[in-house]
């Protein structure tokens, strides 16, 4: 598949290191200019990704983890339709600082290809939007977002479709559908942002322990 390119300065799809990740939102977070070029391109990600949650998610008291949550696109998805409790993490703390105050109940700097600091079960939900794209976060990280999310919990994310099978993420579902850790309910192409001719993989599963 092409590799198409959605960055504002160097293509998204040529970062390699978590260093130049961070960096690269960092700068993008100047001036605000993240949330503004979500609005020019009609960045749709975090609206259809709540959009298939809340048919799921029916208690809006539930405790969730967003992933990658960058300056609260999401978090503020979910304050629309009444979700009271989620917590924020995000590699680059430029875009953490961006985000609204006491939209999160908390938020931190975290490296989600790293094991993450949270106790197992700790969450009812983990949502992650965006944020598995070139040179991001690897499948690994499905693992962990499901060792902290309770049994019949729900982990709703999407995938760039350019990074899908290159970076085994047909394979990991497999895994954790055939190990029956994951009940896929939901799995389509989105949106995501289309004016860019860029669309994603949503997938909403159900977590079995
Ligand atoms: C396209 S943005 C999506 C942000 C937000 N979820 C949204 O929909 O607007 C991708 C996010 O992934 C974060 N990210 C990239 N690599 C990461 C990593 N290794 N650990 C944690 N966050 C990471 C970036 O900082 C950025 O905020």
């Amino acid at each position: 598949m092409a590799q198409k390119d959605v960055g504002n300065k160097i293509p998204i799809y040529k970062l390699k290191t978590t260093d130049e990740v961070m960096k690269y939102y960092d700068e993008w977070g100047v001036k605000n200019k993240y949330d503004q070029d979500m609005i020019d391109w009609k960045y749709s990600g975090p609206k259809e990704t709540v959009e298939v949650f809340k048919k799921y998610a029916k208690d809006k008291n539930i405790k969730i983890y967003d992933a990658g949550c960058g300056t609260g696109l999401v978090g503020a998805e979910l304050k629309k339709f009444g979700y009271s409790y989620f917590d924020g993490a995000d590699l680059s703390q430029k875009l953490l600082d961006l985000v609204p105050k006491k939209l999160y109940q908390k938020i931190s700097k975290v490296d989600l290809n790293k094991d993450i600091k949270i106790k197992d079960n700790s969450y009812d939900a983990v949502m992650c939007v965006g944020t598995f794209t070139f040179g991001h976060v690897k499948p690994h990280a499905l693992d962990e977002f499901i060792r902290i999310t309770k049994n019949k919990g729900l982990i709703c994310f999407t995938i760039n479709e350019g990074i899908y099978e290159k970076y085994g993420f047909d394979k990991k579902i497999n895994e954790l559908k055939e190990n029956k850790s994951l009940n896929i309910k939901e799995f389509f192409k989105s949106d995501y942002i289309a004016s860019k001719n860029v669309n994603a993989w949503l997938c909403l599963g159900e977590v079995l322990k």
